[in-house]
């Protein structure tokens, strides 16, 4: 880079340098933000984003399941949306963006690909990243999670970057995917990828005692082999234990049951692991204990019982909690059916082949190279989110986070789905929303043939679209209430339109009712009044005004149990926030 000449500035040109280069930050990712100002972000000094429905390509299967929403345009405008629809509402974010390699036709930046040769690829990325997760954050709930893929190309920097948005006191773990050897490699095998793992607030996370555990796996395999054992053994629990030891024993030592053989004891309530029952720490009281198998005094441990009352020792051995051997120190029986969910490891493997096949057998070959497999992403969901979370991916790609929180709500679970992704090569149009569709819907595999019945669900899709930036205040507030529908649907999550009026509409979810009302106030609102009046549900009006305090509440004192919502000065509000304009 040539050296800037600062020989001909002014005094006052010159403080102003000065005065920057010391605003700048000591610690962190400095990078050149201002060299290659992205034109997505800057186009928004003259229009503003809203959603426009393509109603063609929703899909409706029941509407109790909950409708997932998937927006076509670029995530910038996507996330800006969203910081009206869904501030503070979302439990978890997975994203797996560009990871800048260098590799031609990877990634785009100002409609160009960025590639090996652009000596400000990192710096176009760092900034491509950083506004995009600074608007992702306001969308977390304080309990709110994100993980974000990423390779060596850009770990390091994407960290740090996280470490300015997010807090380093919030990061949680840089979790390492093995995804199986790479022969070719120049120097060495880079055989894992990273899942950079953040809260919104630990703090707060800690506070609500939230724990982040997961069902081990291999889990299946053993019960179904106890209860094989058990159907033929019926009580000998002698013979029923050295079997399921041989079962272990027998297992391929990549199968995940292998990880449990520690617990291959069987009683009468179930397997057990014999675990330690001395005090950790040590400590613990000395009291003699009988075997009753034997009647002798059996071992007592060298750091003293875990127990801090005698009758609750000898309690446990009435009820045949304690594992006894001969005379030696007994254990205290550990049940497997106790022990089902662990906590996360900051290691895993799972090949990365597996989710290429596995998407092939969806869409057909030569469609998508690298989707992500929807098993890992479902594991980190199910494990970090309630069942009825709402789930952000902002680099949608082919919908790998969407089928998996589909198959997650197979078992009963209500989670909803936001894709965002740009229409990059058709992928919205012909990926992203065929793959869900076929989900959905249910399909037969290209590659195997298998029938895969549907997941159910509903869809609803988006594309991003703007409204000038009229600079006559008043009518550009006209101009975005009368493109703002879609925007209140999603953030109050009720869709169906049960009324289409020039100056209204009324949508219903269940037993919930959206009202828009979008003219200045004549004689149709008291028309709309009658028909809310008549309703019967949870309500809310969305209704026009130019005046920036909102709406007066004494004009709707006869309106029957309904919350009122000024529009659109409250949309205004969030992108003049984020756009400074
Ligand atoms: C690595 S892929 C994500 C793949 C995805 N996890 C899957 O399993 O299919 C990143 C995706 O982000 C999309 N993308 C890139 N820049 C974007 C932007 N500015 N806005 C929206 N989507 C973008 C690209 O189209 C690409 O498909």
């Amino acid at each position: 880079m040539a050296k800037k000449d600062y020989s001909n500035l002014t005094k006052d040109q010159l403080l102003e340098v000065i005065e920057k280069l010391e605003g700048k930050k000591k610690y962190g990712l400095v990078w050149d933000e201002e060299r290659v100002p992205e034109k997505v972000v800057t186009d928004c000094q003259d229009k503003l984003p809203v959603l426009t429905e393509v109603k063609d390509k929703e899909i409706t299967t029941d509407e109790n399941e909950p409708t997932h929403i998937l927006i076509e345009g670029d995530n910038y405008h996507a996330l800006s949306v969203l910081n009206y629809t869904h501030k503070g509402k979302v439990d978890l974010i997975y994203i797996d963006p560009p990871y800048n390699t260098g590799k031609a036709n990877e990634w785009k930046y100002n409609d160009k690909y960025v590639d090996e040769n652009d000596t400000y690829s990192h710096s176009k990325w760092a900034s491509f990243m950083f506004k995009r997760l600074s608007l992702a954050k306001d969308l977390l709930k304080d309990t709110g999670v994100i993980l974000i893929s990423i390779d060596d190309n850009e770990q390091a920097h994407l960290k740090l970057i996280c470490d300015d948005v997010f807090g380093s006191n919030n990061f949680v773990a840089n979790i390492i995917w093995r995804g199986g050897k790479r022969n070719a490699a120049k120097f060495i095998s880079t055989s894992h990828e990273y899942i950079i793992f953040y809260g919104k607030s630990l703090e707060t996370i800690s506070k609500l005692k939230i724990s982040w555990k997961v069902r081990k796996s291999g889990l299946e395999d053993i019960y179904k082999q106890y209860e094989k054992l058990k159907k033929q053994h019926k009580t000998d629990y002698e013979i029923i234990t050295k079997e399921l030891k041989k079962w272990f024993k027998e297992l391929a030592p990549d199968n995940p049951a292998k990880d449990h053989e520690h617990y291959s004891t069987v009683d009468e309530r179930g397997i057990y692991f014999p675990d330690n029952i001395s005090r950790g720490g040590g400590g613990g009281p000395k009291w003699p204990l009988k075997n009753p198998n034997t009647g002798n005094f059996v071992k007592i441990p060298s750091r003293g019982w875990a127990f801090s009352k005698e009758e609750d020792l000898i309690k446990a051995v009435e009820e045949n909690r304690v594992h006894f051997s001969g005379d030696g120190v007994p254990c205290i029986k550990s049940y497997l059916k106790d022990k089902e969910t662990q906590i996360l490891d900051t290691i895993f493997y799972k090949d990365r082949r597996a989710a290429s096949t596995k998407f092939k057998d969806i869409l057909g070959d030569g469609v998508f190279d690298f989707p992500k497999d929807h098993e890992v992403i479902s594991y980190f969901i199910d494990a970090l989110s309630p069942t009825n979370a709402i789930i952000l991916d902002f680099f949608a790609g082919s919908g790998t986070t969407g089928h998996s929180v589909l198959e997650l709500n197979k078992n009963g679970a209500k989670r909803q789905f936001i894709l965002a992704t740009n229409n990059e090569g058709n992928i919205c149009t012909e990926v992203t929303h065929p793959r869900l569709e076929k989900v959905i819907n249910g399909y037969t595999g290209v590659k195997t043939n298998t029938t895969y019945n549907g997941l159910g669900g509903n869809l609803k899709y988006y594309k991003t679209s703007f409204v000038a930036n009229n600079r006559n205040k008043d009518q550009l507030k006209i101009d975005i209430t009368k493109r703002c529908t879609e925007m209140l649907c999603l953030k109050e999550g009720i869709f169906n339109l049960i009324k289409d009026e020039a100056d209204y509409k009324i949508f219903h979810q269940g037993n919930r009712y959206l009202a828009v009302y979008y003219d200045f106030a004549n004689a149709s609102l008291d028309e709309l009044k009658e028909e809310m009046n008549t309703l019967k549900g949870e309500k809310v009006l969305y209704c026009f005004t130019v005046d920036t305090n909102g709406l007066d509440k004494a004009n709707f004192s006869d309106w029957k149990n309904i919350r009122l919502e000024p529009i659109p000065q409250k949309i205004l509000d969030v992108y003049k926030r984020i756009f400074k304009n």
